[in-house]
């Protein structure tokens, strides 16, 4: 077998955000990936970075004090340490803001330009006129303007989901700030990506993606693509565009530039050759392992890129799922946003490579890390099953025949079938279908047991406690565990050199499975894996809920606006909603909500006599003080959803109208009106 010559990523993670198990889900599907090439004897390289550019880090740095550069450094830090914990095995972690990824961008832009594939025009864009800087969807919060749900993005609505530009929010305010944001002109740059349809048409549909993805991406391109605005005006923290003065790449045009360049300096300091693995006809490999929210970025903008500057494209993007917690998004409420390193300080990071590696398909499905499942599964597995192996055999090996195992084997056929399992397994990690691969070691692993099980060696061990006999059954009991660890190497690499050296072996491979070990002295056996205490999971969620850790990471995003008009509605459906007058019977701040008062609402009364009443949150705090609003009649949409939001649920809606800030005015209804009536 000729060894195959691989680059590896993982995406870049934000330098302004604490590594959380989300993160390290995405390395440790890497990094197994990554082990278990090299296990196979593959040169193979895995290179990562921190994403260190853009407004959000700027903004860090500005609130710590300290200038961007300190803070890239001290969280790259940080970030290093958290991957070394969860032994992420980087051949290189750098950073995009280096000089080598400044000479990517650049060159790349020049040959992006030079091929006419940036374009340029004036476009308006919301701004800060306190902070004097552009905004992105991500630093305007208002009311949507379809449901009306107050602190929304400029982007979209989390309450209805519907998408629009931030412009159309009502009562826009700057996150950064709080002014209001004023509408402002400045020329931006944008890379051509319609340009490449045919060709990312062709890549897309190359074997480069799972079908899952590739399905999307091709619905992606089937409607029309749009250019991509690629430049951002000072103040930013990144490159600037060569040629310009005050515009910056966006920081997600140098951010995947950044493998290269991590890349470039792992070469500088080795012998490996950059143009070996970027050169247009380079025939090595380079995967990019990255999640579900960032398959744009790598499978359309950047291979598009690669192509334009005469690079070559990825052989493969991997795409995985979200980690969830107990079943739902990570939440710092529920202590279940968990940082690598307040796992770290309670418990052992194999136990979570385990636990992710039993559960990692192939898929984009997203993956629950569900806690108390988790204790169970690694006790269970990894104590009870795989270690317990070796713990049932060492003992009688050490003390009964001075630490020799024997010549000959008493059932080999149980060898036979376990290495058997290595064509499987070894395409189940091939193909990231890592859960089934742990099926299968697991089954191997009980075989074993029951194997020891039905041999009963302690029952051997009393009568003849030197028979050949004994021994062999302990020796096959030893090999059979020496091959469960070559095959759960890429999974557990540190219990793999605990059970290196107590067989007094060199580093295992894969290859090694093909031999067992006979007549071999290995030492004293020490416990390999512990329990995992529940308690020490409840510490890490209380931590997590109390901890002072930092917020999660502002994300930017590339969006092209929505349309700005709404779609024309028929008058049936105008008059699918029912407006009923309702009596405002008491009326409250809300704690944390700068905006919203909490109404009840009197609705008259239904068929059988009984009072309606309603809960209503309604974005019109700063117009009115609570005690005012008792007792007044207003207007409410009766029949709109029950609606989820930040402090409730919210019956209906109110109906008011005004600019906004002191001037918000409810429709009242004349004298003479009162709660229950329709109103036309
Ligand atoms: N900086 C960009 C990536 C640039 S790559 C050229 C970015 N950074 S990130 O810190 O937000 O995310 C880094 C990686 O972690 C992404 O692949 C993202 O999908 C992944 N994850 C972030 N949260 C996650 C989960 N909860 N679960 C699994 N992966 C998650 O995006
Ligand atoms: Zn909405």
């Amino acid at each position: 077998m000729n060894p195959r010559k691989i680059l590896v990523t993982s995406a870049l993670p934000y330098a302004n955000g604490d590594i959380h198990l989300g993160h390290i889900m995405e390395v440790v599907q890497t990094d197994i990936w990554v082990r278990f090439q090299k296990l196979q004897g593959h040169d193979c390289v895995y290179v990562c970075a921190d994403d260190a550019h853009g407004t959000s880090i700027m903004l860090s740095a500005e609130e710590r004090g300290i200038s961007p550069q300190e803070l890239i450094d001290d969280v790259k830090e940080q970030h290093e340490h958290d991957f070394a914990g969860f032994l992420i095995d980087f051949d290189n972690f750098y950073t995009t803001h280096s000089k080598e990824n400044r000479e990517f961008s650049e060159s790349i832009y020049l040959a992006l330009e030079k091929n006419d594939h940036i374009s340029k025009r004036t476009i308006k864009q919301l701004f800060d006129p306190e902070k004097k800087l552009f905004l992105a969807d991500r630093y305007v919060v208002g009311a949507c303007p379809k449901c009306h749900a107050e602190n929304q993005y400029g982007d979209n609505c989390e309450v209805c989901g519907s998408t629009y530009s931030p412009s159309e929010l009502i009562n826009p305010q700057s996150v950064i700030s709080g002014a209001t944001p004023i509408e402002k002109e400045s020329e931006h740059f944008f890379f051509r990506v319609p340009m490449f349809s045919d060709m990312l048409k062709k890549w897309t549909r190359s074997g480069t993606l799972q079908n899952s993805v590739s399905n999307k991406v091709n619905e992606w391109l089937d409607d029309e693509l749009q250019e991509w605005d690629i430049s951002r005006d000072k103040p930013y923290f990144g490159f600037e565009i060569p040629n310009t003065q005050g515009k910056y790449f966006y920081v997600w045009l140098d951010a995947p530039i950044g493998y290269m360049a991590s890349f470039k300096n792992f070469c500088d300091k080795t012998d490996y050759c950059f143009d070996d693995y970027w050169n247009e006809n380079s025939t090595n490999e380079v995967h990019h392992f990255i999640g579900k929210d960032i398959i744009n970025f790598h499978t359309l903008f950047w291979p598009a890129m690669l192509s334009s500057a005469n690079y070559r494209t990825p052989s493969a993007v991997h795409a995985h799922g979200f980690l969830t917690v107990n079943g739902t998004k990570m939440s710092k409420s529920r202590g279940t946003f968990i940082n690598a390193s307040t796992y770290l300080k309670h418990l052992d990071a194999e136990y979570l490579r385990y636990y992710l590696a039993s559960k990692l398909s192939s898929g984009v499905e997203d993956l629950d890390l569900n806690l108390e499942d988790f204790v169970q599964k690694v006790n269970s597995d990894l104590v009870g099953k795989l270690a317990n192996i070796a713990s049932r055999c060492a003992g009688f090996i050490e003390k009964n025949f001075a630490g020799k195992l024997s010549e000959n084997l008493d059932t080999p056929e149980i060898i036979v079938e376990i290495q058997s399992k290595q064509q499987d397994i070894a395409e189940l990690y091939e193909k990231l279908d890592y859960s089934k691969a742990v099926r299968l070691i697991m089954a191997s692993a009980d075989l074993a047991n029951k194997f020891i099980n039905e041999k009963q060696p302690w029952v051997i061990a009393k009568k003849n406690p030197n028979s050949e006999e004994l021994q062999a059954i302990c020796s096959t009991g030893i090999n059979a565990f020496r091959l469960l660890v070559i095959y759960i190497k890429p999974v557990l690499p540190a219990l793999a050199v605990k059970a290196e050296s107590f067989l007094k072996i060199d580093p295992l491979n894969w290859k090694d499975l093909s031999y067992i070990l006979t007549n071999h002295e290995i030492s004293k056996f020490n416990a390999m894996v512990q329990r995992i205490e529940p308690d020490k999971v409840n510490m890490i969620v209380d931590e997590t809920k109390h901890g002072s850790e930092s917020k999660p990471t502002v994300k930017e995003e590339a969006k092209e606006p929505a349309g700005t008009f709404e779609p024309e509605i028929s008058v049936d459906d105008f008059f699918k909603i029912d407006l009923r007058i309702a009596k405002i019977i008491s009326a409250s701040e809300i704690e944390d909500a700068d905006k919203l008062l909490k109404l009840q609402l009197d609705l008259g009364k239904d068929e059988k006599g009984n009072q309606i009443h309603r809960t209503v949150f309604s974005g019109i705090k700063s117009a009115y003080k609570p005690e005012e609003m008792i007792g007044m009649l207003t207007v409410v949409v009766a029949n709109l959803r029950p609606r989820k939001m930040k402090f409730g649920i919210s019956e209906g809606m109110i109906l008011a109208a005004g600019p906004g800030g002191k001037d918000i005015w409810l429709i009242e209804p004349h004298s003479g009106a009162s709660p229950g009536m329709r109103v036309t």
